[in-house]
């Protein structure tokens, strides 16, 4: 079997993918190869950051892998939080401070479209491969739902009357930005 270090400690997102990978594919996490560095994150893009991280790991390790990048970008707010939506309330900030500073910024704007984008970044043998995945929606007036994570509360996709938070694992997989590119990531992982 395949076996793919994933460049994260991250439960959810561990969570996540290895939900839409299932047992065709073997993710390692970090702390598997007792990795405990705080891998940089500095770029200005996604891309920039998918690529960074996945690129730690091959150089320390020598070991095929990938990392993933994701932002919320918000057309009111000029794409913002975008690159920096993990950060968007400050450092050490909570998913809660976060949706705050994002309902506060959002008042009275009626334009509430929203996108999740996320990137992930592939390195086989050295070589990078990027794969990119998008879900359109619009951001709420208030939060709905307990599940998910980060912005799910507020985050409803385009098409759907309930928000990520309100979701099954399963419903949110099938479109998240995520989800999107990890199935392309599958497709070439099984080429
Ligand atoms: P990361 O690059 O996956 O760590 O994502 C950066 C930030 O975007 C996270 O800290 C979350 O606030 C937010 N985010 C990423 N993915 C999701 C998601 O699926 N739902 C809600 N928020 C997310």
């Amino acid at each position: 079997m395949k076996e793919y270090v994933i460049a994260t400690n991250n439960k959810h997102k561990v969570e996540e993918i290895q939900h839409v990978l299932g047992d065709k594919v073997n993710i390692i996490t970090l702390r598997d190869l007792g990795c405990k560095d705080e891998i940089p994150e500095d770029q200005d893009t996604l891309e920039g950051n998918a690529r960074q991280k996945a690129r730690y790991i091959w150089d320390k390790f020598q070991k095929n892998c990938f990392a993933d990048d994701t932002g919320l970008e918000v057309d009111a707010l000029g794409g913002r939080p975008g690159v920096y939506s993990a950060r968007y309330a400050g450092e050490r900030c909570s998913f809660d401070d976060n949706i705050d500073l994002l309902l506060e910024e959002m008042g009275g704007k009626t334009n509430r479209n929203a996108r999740f984008r996320t990137v992930i970044c592939l390195i086989e043998e050295g070589k990078e491969f990027f794969f990119e995945g998008k879900c359109e929606g619009t951001i709420t007036t208030e939060r709905y739902g307990k599940k998910g994570f980060g912005y799910d509360p507020v985050f409803m996709p385009k098409g759907y009357g309930e928000s990520f938070a309100e979701m099954s694992l399963d419903e949110k997989n099938k479109i998240s930005h995520r989800g999107l590119a990890t199935q392309k990531l599958i497709k070439h992982l099984l080429k």
